[in-house]
């Protein structure tokens, strides 16, 4: 699976890649690294040390989802900018999540990033891909709606009970011999 090297609005490099099974220790500190904003638009699972170890020690069965991280530096010294990933793959229309930390929010990552997954869906023969966002949450949408995704059924309030919750998709592969759809 590719790494990808991106460029942040401010010129420094970041790092997409694969979450392997050593990675615990940086996604829980990718985890810790999401504010009390952050948490309540983007709880795709608990952030905890047992749901990092969880995730990273299934890291090599791809079937149903895919994670990635974003860090900048180089191993021992990694630093965690983010955490992505593709769920149900074994779906026809799969999801997405993108959850970058406080100190990497509005540097231009979420974009990087959401083109990767987008790319790797395809990659993997994916025609459509869907994502939920939080009604309040205006800087995800923004990057969605500028990405083309479209709101896609009704709002539903989230099962916390903390907000409405809009499904957006995308296609993001032609139908071969036809108009997309
Ligand atoms: C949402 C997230 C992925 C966006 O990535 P990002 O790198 O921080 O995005 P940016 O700051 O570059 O902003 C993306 C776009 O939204 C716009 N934007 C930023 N803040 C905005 C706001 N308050 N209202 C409307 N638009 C806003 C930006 O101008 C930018 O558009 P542009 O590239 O055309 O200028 C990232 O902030 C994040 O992970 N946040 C925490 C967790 C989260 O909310 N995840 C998403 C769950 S669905």
């Amino acid at each position: 699976m590719p790494n990808q090297t991106v460029t942040l609005r401010d010129g420094q490099q970041a790092l997409i890649r694969p979450l392997t099974t050593s990675d615990t220790r940086l996604l829980y500190r990718c985890f810790r690294g999401y504010g009390e904003q952050a948490r309540r638009n983007f709880a795709p699972h608990p952030f905890t040390r047992e749901i990092a170890e969880d995730i990273c020690s299934q890291a090599d069965d791809q079937r149903t989802s895919q994670r990635f991280l974003v860090v900048r530096g180089a191993p021992p010294k990694e630093q965690p900018l983010g955490y992505a990933f593709l769920w149900f793959l074994d779906q026809e229309i799969p999801s997405l999540g993108i959850g970058m930390v406080d100190a990497a929010v509005g540097r231009g990552l979420g974009r990087c990033v959401l083109e990767f997954l987008l790319e790797r869906a395809r990659e993997l023969g994916h025609r459509r891909l869907w994502l939920s966002v939080m009604e309040r949450n205006a800087r995800a949408r923004a990057l969605y709606e500028s990405a083309g995704f479209a709101y896609y059924g009704e709002p539903r309030w989230s099962e916390n009970g903390q907000g409405m919750i809009l499904r957006m998709e995308k296609v993001i592969a032609p139908v071969e011999g036809g108009e997309p759809g």
